[in-house]
């Protein structure tokens, strides 16, 4: 069969994913929960992770995967599908040809949506941010995760159709806490049908590793950036802000403009102000001042990316770095535990 969905994805792992040990722990974990027919659930904070580590697991089952995305706005039949119109079929029997008989059946025409297509044909269903959806849209899941059934809704409201859920069918969640904005309190029922592994911020080794792949940066200018970053979260925000997606658009920026991750560099400092305060800003100033706020990024630099003293940093000729060799990785470094990861400029972040 050929699964021409815009939401089935073909199991093929990004070039620039970045396996450490860590990475490879939580992946090792997922799977044997899945190959034991335990769907899993990656919970946490923003940025840690989970919907890269969801679609990774999935395509190490090597089935197509079929991707959703929670919404508030959907109900059961964005899951499962709906009755759209009917079908009729005209049969003609004319077999004697002094005799026609014609009979006309109308039946409903039914449309499959993602949910029952990935438990008609044995999908890897990868449902990221799913308490995003009313707890209501959900139900369907609780009957394909328990009994194997997916039960769809008949316009008699008497009868119900049944789909077995095909053998190879998985699923994979993630979510947000729930005191995020928009985050629905999941029924029980279907949290234990789940087994859930609650992800927290990446280890070092693994951000800068990220940083690192994403951006085109050596390894060392990637762990300045990102010790820079992991400095401000208890400073300035918390673990679920100033995430790894603020070092990688720091790390972006610097490759791409040729800038130099040290206090003095105007492109750096500037867009560690843009970043790192902008975050700050976005949910109330963690009890500060925006002036205060600047003066502590820039504090934060001084200690974390310290310029040689009495002198501005270099400047790279070129604008774009994307020729450069990252430095060979030293004993012990962050490098040292994680694969090669492709260096290729990453389309977003
Ligand atoms: N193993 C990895 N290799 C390469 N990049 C990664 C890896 N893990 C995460 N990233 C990158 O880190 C960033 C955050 O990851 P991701 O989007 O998976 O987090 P999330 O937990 O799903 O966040 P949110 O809750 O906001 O959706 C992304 O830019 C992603 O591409
Ligand atoms: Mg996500």
């Amino acid at each position: 069969m050929v699964y021409t969905g815009s939401a089935v994805v073909k199991p093929a792992p990004r070039s620039d994913f970045v396996e450490t040990g860590y990475v490879s722990q939580v992946t090792a974990r997922a799977l044997g929960y899945v190959q034991a027919g335990c769907p899993v659930h990656f919970r946490g904070p923003s940025g840690v992770g989970k919907t890269t580590l969801a679609l990774h697991v999935a395509h190490q089952l090597d089935r197509p995967v079929m991707l959703m995305v929670g919404d508030d706005e959907f109900g059961s039949s964005d899951l499962i599908g709906r009755q759209a119109g009917y079908r009729r079929k005209r049969v003609v029997d004319n077999f004697i040809h002094s005799v026609r008989k014609t009979e006309d059946d109308v039946a409903p025409r039914w449309v499959d949506n993602r949910l029952t297509t990935a438990c008609r044909e044995g999908l890897t269903l990868v449902y990221d941010e799913f308490t995003r959806s009313r707890p209501e849209a959900n139900n369907a899941l609780l009957s394909v995760l328990e009994e194997g059934l997916l039960i769809i809704p008949s316009p008699n409201r008497d009868e119900s159709d049944y789909v077995p859920v095909h053998p190879d069918f998985t699923a994979i969640f993630t979510s947000n806490p729930v005191e995020y904005a928009g985050v629905h309190q999941a029924q029980d029922a279907l949290f234990e049908r789940m087994v859930t592994i609650d992800l927290e911020s990446f280890d070092e080794v693994t951000e800068t590793a990220i940083v690192q792949a994403r951006s085109g940066l050596s390894e060392a200018e990637a762990l300045t950036v990102v010790r820079l970053v992991r400095a401000s979260r208890p400073v300035l925000g918390g673990a679920d802000r100033h995430t790894v997606r603020s070092a990688i658009v720091i790390a972006r920026v610097l490759a791409q403009q040729g800038a130099v991750a040290q206090a003095g560099d105007p492109v750096f400092e500037q867009v560690c102000q843009d970043v790192l305060t902008g975050e700050t800003g976005r949910r109330g100033w963690n009890g500060l001042t925006p002036q205060v706020v600047r003066e502590q990024v820039q504090e934060l630099i001084g200690q974390h990316a310290p310029g040689p003293a009495g002198r501005r940093p270099a400047r790279a000729s070129s604008p774009a770095r994307k020729d450069r060799v990252p430095s060979p990785a030293s004993p012990g470094s962050p490098a040292d535990q994680s694969s090669p990861a492709d260096q290729s400029s990453p389309a977003r972040v």
